[in-house]
C-alpha cells in the first residue's frame, strides 16, 4: 500500500456484529466524517479513474452508499453521474432486473433513456462483498445498451470472492482490501 491508502485504511473503522451476529461492518461514513480524508478519498478514486479509464463517459451509482462517489467523481470529471436504485424509487419510465439473493430476491432499477447505446460507464460503489450488487447492476446496465468498462470500489472483502462473480472481462479496482 502507499502512503496515502494507508491514511485512509487507518481512518475506515469496523464495527462487529452489525447488523446482524457474525457479520463485520466496513464503515465508509467514519471515513469521511473527517474532511481531510474526504480530499484524500477523492483524489484517489480520480487517480484510479484517470489511470485505468481515461474513456469513461458515465459514473452509475449504487444505491444508497454507492452515490457518495458517483456524484463527486462525475462532478470533478465532468461526465454523467446516473443512479441505479432499488424498485419503485426512481420516477418515469424505468428498466428493471430482478435478481436472487440468500434469502428472497430484489429488484434494481435504472431510468429508461438515461444511458446511451454504447455508453461507456464505470460503476461505483463503496464497497464488494459477494459481488451480486455490481453483477445485477452490470446486467441492467447492458439491457440498456450500455458498455459496462469496469467497476470501482473503496473497499473490498476479499473473502468472499466478490471479483470471482463479476462478469469475465469486467475489470474491478479497489483502493482497499481486508479478509
Ligand atoms: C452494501 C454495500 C454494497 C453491497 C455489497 O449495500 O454498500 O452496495 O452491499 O454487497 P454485495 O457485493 O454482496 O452485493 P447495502 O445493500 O447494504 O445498501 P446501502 O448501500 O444502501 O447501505
Ligand atoms: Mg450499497
Amino acid at each position: 500500500y502507499d502512503k496515502k491508502v494507508l491514511k485512509l485504511k487507518s481512518k475506515i473503522q469496523s464495527f462487529p456484529d452489525f447488523p446482524k451476529p457474525g457479520i463485520l461492518f466496513w464503515d465508509i461514513f467514519s471515513a469521511i466524517s473527517d474532511g481531510a480524508t474526504c480530499k484524500l478519498l477523492q483524489s484517489l478514486l480520480v487517480q484510479t479513474i484517470k489511470a485505468n479509464y481515461p474513456d469513461v463517459e458515465a459514473l452509475v451509482g449504487l444505491e444508497s452508499r454507492g452515490f457518495l462517489f458517483s456524484f463527486s467523481l462525475a462532478a470533478e470529471l465532468g461526465i454523467s453521474s446516473l443512479p441505479v436504485r432499488k424498485k419503485g424509487k426512481l420516477p418515469g419510465e424505468v428498466v428493471s432486473y430482478k435478481y436472487d439473493l440468500e434469502y428472497g430476491s430484489d429488484i434494481l432499477e435504472i431510468q429508461k433513456n438515461v444511458v446511451r447505446p454504447g455508453q461507456k460507464c464505470l460503476i461505483v460503489d463503496d464497497l464488494i462483498a459477494t459481488g451480486g450488487s455490481i453483477t445485477a447492476a452490470t446486467t441492467l446496465l447492458r439491457s440498456c445498451g450500455a458498455d459496462v468498462i469496469g467497476c470501482l470500489v473503496v473497499i473490498e472483502l476479499t473473502s468472499l470472492r466478490g471479483r470471482d462473480n463479476i462478469p469475465k472481462g469486467i475489470p474491478v479496482h479497489s483502493l482497499i482490501q481486508y479478509d
